[in-house]
């Protein structure tokens, strides 16, 4: 007997009940009804002494399907409730015996939890990580799980989401045995003897207070601004205060506050976004990635290091390149030392040192490059400098191979010029350190092959990274963005902020690091650079943001002179510095802007809604695809919270026209920086947000 998605069958006395809802078997709608209908079958079939639940493909269940918290919370469906299928399990006369492969994540684990047993192979792993979706777990598993491990364990697995292996599960009592061999035969097997013993529910079990005082203080701070995290340990230490059924209904209460919160609906979102923005429109399942197995990197600076690292991390053999031996050699070193560091935290082994660190071969030359399939350029930010790298790739490498360059600001197709195929150039610009930042934002030309994106977008995943492509445009996504953002920080400190409050304004409210410590931190000379290559783009009349310029000009390059914005003493830790505000002072009292005390909205407004005008307006020019790749860039690229959604669904959730009604105003005020993208105002004037037009260009949740 089966449904669609749950098929029930039998192996002598055992009766084994299979959830089929690929990908993740999900408990979809239909799923907990199927489940729970067939242990009421299995339970009334007396031929049948025990029951085996397993997931069917690659996992067991991964969770309720996060698709439904939307339609949840928007009023469209009615509460979760899980716990008639859960009880109909748990009540079961007959032993259940839960086989779990793949993950059994949340829900997952709740269901799991419901049973009388949990068998599962070495390879699966089981989690609450539902606080990484702003809520926590809804089904029991606040209170289940401490009566399986502990408070003090459950508080930590529910509040910090982290998955944990089969093995360690059962050293905790969350798992009763791992399987060798055939899971679905060794779980029958186990059903077997179990129908001999008497059945013990979890519910029933006692269950003793903990002191999880470190850990609240510990989430506090590392999880600012997600409550859910905290209401996790309050549902937890609940359970040790609270009969069962008490616990449940104080559990159900505080997953009913998060869900319907907007941290919870931004993180959502980026669970979504993450996946959505792997998918190109245009290009299909049709357009084959090339094999990438040899690579070859050109700079061994800053960016080049982290790139042959994210390389060998990956397990492809890779050439690095430099030009002089003197630089080569500070590259390697800053390489070792990087690794060396990571060992010394213990989260690499000595062994994998040495095999990641043999996979990257130094070089002067050219040599080896003609096999190389990948070639990523990250020489100076010069365009003639690179024009002349790419004539010279062009020359040796193999045919088909891509030319990628780490350029941040400069235009690929300008660069693809310099080649005889510009359908093989692509940007793949990493974020400092390229060894740890999550982005690469993929920046196809004009000419840039479909086969070339999908190799690339391939190729983000195995490197650990989220890939997000962008069109052709100085600045690309991000950095085009943050300009807009950092200027606006700089005009505020011109008008009389000091540093320190205009981060602490940003940072309070979630940024990972202000605007003025971020391009301290990143050189306060590279976006001089920059400026003054750009300078002849000025427009006569609109206010050009000089504060940085005044301080590169006496040599304040930020972190690297340890002096910018801030001052900063030998371990790279800031203090304010009164002889860089009196600088910056002086130089806006000489242009006659006039100082005033400034308040944190119009600190927050100006930075965040110059964020978001500048996205609508890329949205316009398709140099982003959705509104969620520009969620994804900033969050994984620039620190944005992921709770407040990226700066778009930011928008969406404070109302896209009420932003805008704050950027006319501050148009009406500042003027030309502060034109309303024609696409913000469209979208205010139709009620529409940017999920909205995420979904009628075919994207999106
Ligand atoms: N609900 C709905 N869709 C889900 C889903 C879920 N719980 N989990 C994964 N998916 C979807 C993904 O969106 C993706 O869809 P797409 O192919 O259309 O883009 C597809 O399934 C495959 O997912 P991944 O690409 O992520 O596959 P991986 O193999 O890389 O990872 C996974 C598998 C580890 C299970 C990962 O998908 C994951 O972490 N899922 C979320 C798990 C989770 O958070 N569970 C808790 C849900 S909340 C809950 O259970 C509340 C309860 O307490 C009441
Ligand atoms: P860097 O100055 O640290 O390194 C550049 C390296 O390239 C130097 O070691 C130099 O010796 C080498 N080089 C120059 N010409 C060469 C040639 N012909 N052959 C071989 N090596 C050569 O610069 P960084 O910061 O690594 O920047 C590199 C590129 O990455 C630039 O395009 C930059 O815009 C981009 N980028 C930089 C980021 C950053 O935060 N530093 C972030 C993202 C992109």
């Amino acid at each position: 007997m089966s449904n669609a998605l749950v098929d029930l069958s039998r192996d002598g006395n055992v009766a084994i009940i299979t959830v089929n809802n690929p990908p993740v078997n999900a408990l979809s709608p239909g799923v907990p009804e199927g489940v729970a209908a067939h242990v009421a079958t299995a339970v009334a079939d007396p031929e049948v002494a025990a029951i085996v639940v397993i997931g069917g493909g690659r996992t067991f269940i991964a969770g309720a399907d996060i698709r439904e918290f939307g339609k949840i919370t928007a009023g469209l469906k009615p509460k979760l409730d899980l716990h008639p299928m859960l009880n109909t399990m748990e009540d079961s006369p007959k032993p259940i015996v839960m086989a779990i492969h793949g993950t059994a994540l949340g829900g997952g684990l709740e269901v799991a939890m419901a049973g009388h047993y949990r068998v599962a192979v070495a390879g699966a792993q089981v989690g609450q990580p539902e606080v990484k979706l702003g809520i926590i777990p809804g089904a029991a598993g606040t209170q289940r799980l401490p009566r399986l491990c502990g408070v003090a364990k459950a508080a930590e697995m529910c509040a910090l989401g982290d998955l944990i292996p089969a093995p360690a599960a059962a050293q905790l009592g969350i798992i009763d045995q791992i399987i060798e061999g055939d899971l679905l035969a060794g779980a029958v097997a186990f059903a077997r003897e179990a129908a001999a013993r008497p059945i013990v529910k979890v519910r029933d079990r006692a269950v003793a207070a903990a002191d999880v005082s470190a850990l609240r203080a510990s989430v506090a701070k590392r999880m600012r601004g997600q409550p859910a995290a905290i209401a996790a340990i309050d549902a937890v230490e609940a359970a040790a205060r609270l009969p069962f059924a008490e616990g449940i209904v104080y559990e159900a209460e505080l997953f009913q506050k998060c869900l319907h919160s907007n941290e919870s609906k931004a993180l959502i979102h980026v669970f979504f976004g993450e996946r959505t923005v792997a998918k190109i429109p245009g290009i299909g399942k049709d357009v084959a990635p090339q094999v990438i197995a040899r690579a070859a990197v050109i700079g061994a600076g800053t960016m080049g290091g982290g790139i042959a690292m994210n390389y060998a991390n990956a397990g492809i053999p890779v050439l690095l390149k430099e030009s002089t031996q003197e630089a080569l050699d500070k590259g390697l070193a800053a390489i070792t030392r990087n690794y060396a560091g990571t060992v010394k935290k213990g989260r690499l082994s000595q062994a994998d040192m040495d095999k990641r660190l043999a996979l990257i071969t130094p070089t002067l030359s050219y040599d080896g490059f003609a096999d190389a399939d990948i070639i990523v350029e990250a020489v100076f930010e010069n365009m003639a400098l690179k024009q002349s790298v790419f004539g010279d790739i062009d020359a040796i490498a193999k045919p088909g191979a891509i030319l990628a360059s780490n350029t941040s600001t400069l235009d690929i197709d300008a660069i693809a010029a310099a080649t005889k195929g510009p359908e093989q150039v692509i940007g793949h610009h990493f974020f400092s350190p390229a060894n740890v930042m999550r982005l690469l934002e993929i920046v196809r030309g004009k000419a840039t092959s479909n086969q070339v994106i999908a190799t690339s977008m391939e190729l983000a995943k195995r490197l650990k990274k989220v890939g997000v492509l962008a069109g052709n445009c100085r600045g690309f996504i991000g950095n085009r963005m943050f300009h807009q953002y950092v200027r606006e920080a700089c005009f505020l400190v011109e008008e009389g902020g000091t540093p320190q409050e205009i981060d602490g304004v940003l940072y309070e409210w979630g940024m990972a690091m202000g605007p003025l410590a971020v391009i301290d931190l990143a050189g306060l000379d590279v976006g001089y650079r920059i400026r003054q290559e750009f300078k002849h783009t000025e427009i006569a009349g609109v206010r050009y943001p000089f504060a940085a310029d005044v301080l590169v000009e006496v040599g304040r390059h930020g972190h690297k002179t340890r002096a910018g914005f801030y001052r900063y003493d030998e371990n790279r830790v800031a203090s304010p510095d009164a002889a860089a505000e009196a600088m910056i002072r002086d130089a806006a009292r000489a242009a006659g802007v006039p100082q005033r005390a400034l308040q944190r909205d119009e600190i927050l407004e100006r930075c965040l809604y110059a964020l978001i005008n500048e996205g609508a307006a890329l949205l316009e020019e398709g140099i982003a695809i959705r509104s969620v790749d520009i969620d994804i860039v900033y969050i994984n690229g620039y620190g944005f919270p992921a709770w407040r959604g990226g700066p778009m669904k930011y928008a969406d959730l404070v109302g896209v026209r009420k932003v805008y009604e704050r950027i006319e105003h501050w148009h009406h005020l500042r003027g030309y920086h502060w034109k309303p993208a024609p696409l913000l105002e469209k979208l205010a004037r139709e009620g529409k947000t940017f999920a909205d037009y995420d979904r009628a260009q075919g994207g999106g949740e």
